[in-house]
């Protein structure tokens, strides 16, 4: 038997309710707040996102899917929305009209070690705002998620913010960290050793050595920003508060992508094991880094894998069912109760009859099987006068309806 790739899994049952319902509530949320459906390849060539993402980031060097096309070029299934949304913006000249403000939905790829609440194909539901370095977009985004994740019922996340500063700010930050950390390297994990001159923020929030006093008294970042960033910050800030949005400001959070400047933020939840379910910020330099125009840009993913995790774990239900409305049981009437399905369904009404099987017995089967709220029994009798006995399946109420009213009687009790 062919089994599944390790860390992905397949979507069926009251999984699937699941998924269909976080992603309409999604999409409501996002087209509430004016943001427009964007659709992106699952496969860009690669050196999108060794550009983009960045050469020092572990998505890059450790995650991607890549793959020699017959053609001979290297091409990488896409670990992440951001960067082929910003190569899209580009290629089809979007930025000529701004802001752009983009919402996505969609698997990722990423050869991480699978566990719980990590998976080798992950699903992300993004935005991107693009054309404003107001402070305002900023907070909009962050509002965004919040409003989300309020209606789908997660009432623990917790907001993180922090301000990563500019280019020169981070360079600043960087060498003092690499001054500080390289006393004791010797004492850290590999990776961290790695990270030392390459990419010495992410020691900061390294899963294995993170917990280490002298980590946790590493310079902060805060103490770098300049007059404006700081400003840029607290205005972040005051929109929040203004928002009513609780957040905690948290100087280690440093995001794990390349692209970020200024403000990151992550969504963490009390699951430990489950990790951040979302996060994003603000990302000036990537379209530019692109051979694109310089055009200010603020986003977030969350993570829809772990956003259904948590729904588990908190045994939150969903208000989706796959209850049908009615289902037409027939006595050697098949053809008739077929015409009349097709009626109902036109009506818009969750309809179903059996297709397979004669026997009453398999019917009433089926009818319970998919809880059916109505039946309607179809007998040769029904079919000569027209009246149909309608039965609530719940109540095992019946009464006597004619097909001229059916509609009508369905419209009030559905
Ligand atoms: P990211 O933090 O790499 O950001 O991913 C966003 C979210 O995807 C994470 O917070 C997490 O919930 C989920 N995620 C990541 N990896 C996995 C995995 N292996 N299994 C399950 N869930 C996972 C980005 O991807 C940025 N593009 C977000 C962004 C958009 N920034 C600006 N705009």
């Amino acid at each position: 038997m062919i089994q599944k790739i390790k860390g992905t899994y397949d979507v069926y049952g009251s999984l699937s309710l699941k998924h269909l319902y976080i992603k309409s509530l999604f999409q409501n949320v996002c087209e509430n707040f004016n943001y427009s459906y964007i659709e992106t390849p699952l496969i860009e060539r690669s050196e999108l996102f060794h550009r983009g993402v960045g050469e020092t980031s572990d998505i890059v060097t450790k995650e991607t899917y890549d793959f020699v096309d017959r053609g001979g070029r290297n091409n990488t299934i896409r670990p992440e929305g951001t960067a082929g949304i910003a190569r899209a913006v580009i290629e089809n000249k979007m930025y000529t009209t701004l802001p752009l403000k983009l919402f996505y939905m969609g698997s990722m790829f990423r050869y991480e070690r699978p566990q719980k609440g990590r998976y080798r194909e992950l699903r992300q539901l993004g935005i991107e705002l693009y054309g404003s370095s107001d402070e305002m977009a900023d907070a909009e985004t962050i509002n965004l998620a919040t409003t989300f994740l309020k209606e789908l019922g997660l009432k623990d996340v917790v907001v993180k913010i922090n301000s990563i500063g500019g280019v020169e700010t981070r360079k600043k930050y960087r060498e003092d960290l690499i001054k500080y950390f390289s006393k004791n390297i010797d004492n850290y994990c590999e990776d961290c050793k790695e990270r030392l001159n390459k990419n010495p923020l992410r020691i900061l929030d390294c899963k294995i050595d993170a917990d280490k006093e002298e980590v946790k008294n590493a310079p902060s970042i805060l103490d770098y920003l300049n007059a404006e960033e700081k400003e840029s910050f607290e205005k972040i800030k005051k929109y929040l508060d203004d928002l009513d949005i609780k957040y905690e400001v948290d100087n280690r959070l440093v995001r794990g992508l390349d692209y970020y400047t200024n403000l990151v933020y992550e969504f963490t939840t009390p699951y430990k094991d489950i990790g951040s379910i979302g996060g994003g910020g603000r990302y000036d330099n990537l379209l530019s880094s692109l051979d694109g125009p310089e055009v200010p840009a603020v986003g977030f993913a969350f993570g829809f894998d772990r956003i259904v995790d948590v729904l588990n774990e908190l045994e939150l239900e969903i208000p989706k069912t796959d209850e049908i409305d009615v289902y037409v049981l027939n006595i050697d009437q098949k053809e008739y109760a077929f015409n009349l399905v097709n009626t109902l369904r036109e009506n818009g009404y969750r309809v179903d009859m059996n297709i397979t099987s004669k026997n009453m017995k398999a019917q009433f089967k089926e009818a319970d099987r998919y809880k059916a709220k109505y039946l309607i029994i179809i007998g040769e009798e029904e079919v000569k006068e027209e009246i149909y006995t309608v039965r609530d399946n719940l109540t095992k109420e019946e009464i006597k309806v004619s097909k001229d009213d059916l509609i009508d009687y369905l419209d009030i009790n559905l």
